[in-house]
């Protein structure tokens, strides 16, 4: 009923080149699944986007932004709009990514305002949400994910909900090869999708895509996406070797 959704985050790697080639690698070796049996996006840093997009474009590869800014235009040096990511072949955007929040220092405030320009701006959001390792050991762990969730969402109608994707990326996960369990992931799903039920509707929940990501790798994924609530993968390292991200994707379908 949800389709997988599988995404490659490259944060801050690579170069012209290399991105070019990854995302012409990824598109030829997923040819006749995605699109088809399994959602595909490939999420380079912002001066690629508009080469990737290029190179992905006949293919149903599809691409999104790191990050994105709230306004639609102005004096905001270094900020990136909505109408711009759209310019240059966007149709996703991560919000609130946890390297955003933490290292970067972005607020849940902030958070919530990107995931409404984006949706505005015709862009799909990917809200990212999930607890550092001291909130877990803490008992904090839904306490985080429902701030995240509620703060992220803040304001959005039903219409507007239904474009979003919920990412669950446990911060102690990401980039440790510390993956949460595919039993500690389908827990977290779960209580993502009944938050949604009560914000929203069943419906909607039930349509809602959650994606897991954190040391996702071909090892895995199966596992991962066996679980009922977990329909999709954010991948960070291993997206960037063509091999590894096919076969998660191979691993979804
Ligand atoms: P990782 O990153 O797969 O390298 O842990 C995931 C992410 O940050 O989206």
């Amino acid at each position: 009923m949800r389709k997988p959704f599988i995404s490659g985050n490259w944060k801050m790697v690579g170069d012209s080149q290399s991105s070019v080639a990854l995302a012409k690698a990824v598109a030829e070796g997923s040819a006749g699944i995605a699109g088809e049996r399994v959602d595909v996006a490939v999420i380079p840093p912002f001066v690629y986007l508009q080469a990737v997009a290029k190179a992905v474009s006949s293919s149903a590869i599809a691409v999104g932004a790191q990050d994105v800014y709230f306004e639609a235009k102005g004096a905001f040096t270094g900020e990136i709009s909505p109408a711009m990511l759209k310019d240059v072949g966007c149709t996703y955007a991560l919000c609130g990514h946890s390297e955003r929040r933490h290292v970067i220092g972005e607020s849940d405030e902030l958070v919530g305002k990107k995931v409404t320009a984006a949706i505005n701006g015709g862009l799909l959001p990917i809200l990212c949400v999930g607890e550092l390792l001291a909130e877990r050991d803490a008992g904090k762990m839904e306490q985080v994910v429902e701030r995240h969730l509620r703060t992220g969402l803040a304001g959005l109608d039903a219409e507007k909900m239904s474009a979003v994707t919920i990412a669950y990326e446990p911060v102690w996960a990401i980039g440790t090869g510390r993956t949460a369990t595919p039993q500690q992931a389908q827990e977290v799903h779960q209580f993502v999708r009944g938050l949604l039920a009560k914000m929203y509707s069943k419906d909607l929940a039930q349509e809602t895509r959650i994606l897991y990501g954190g040391s996702v790798k071909p090892d895995n994924a199966r596992e991962l996406m066996a679980q009922a609530d977990v329909d999709g993968l954010l991948v960070g390292g291993a997206s960037l070797k063509a091999d590894d991200f096919l076969k998660i994707i191979q691993a979804s379908v």
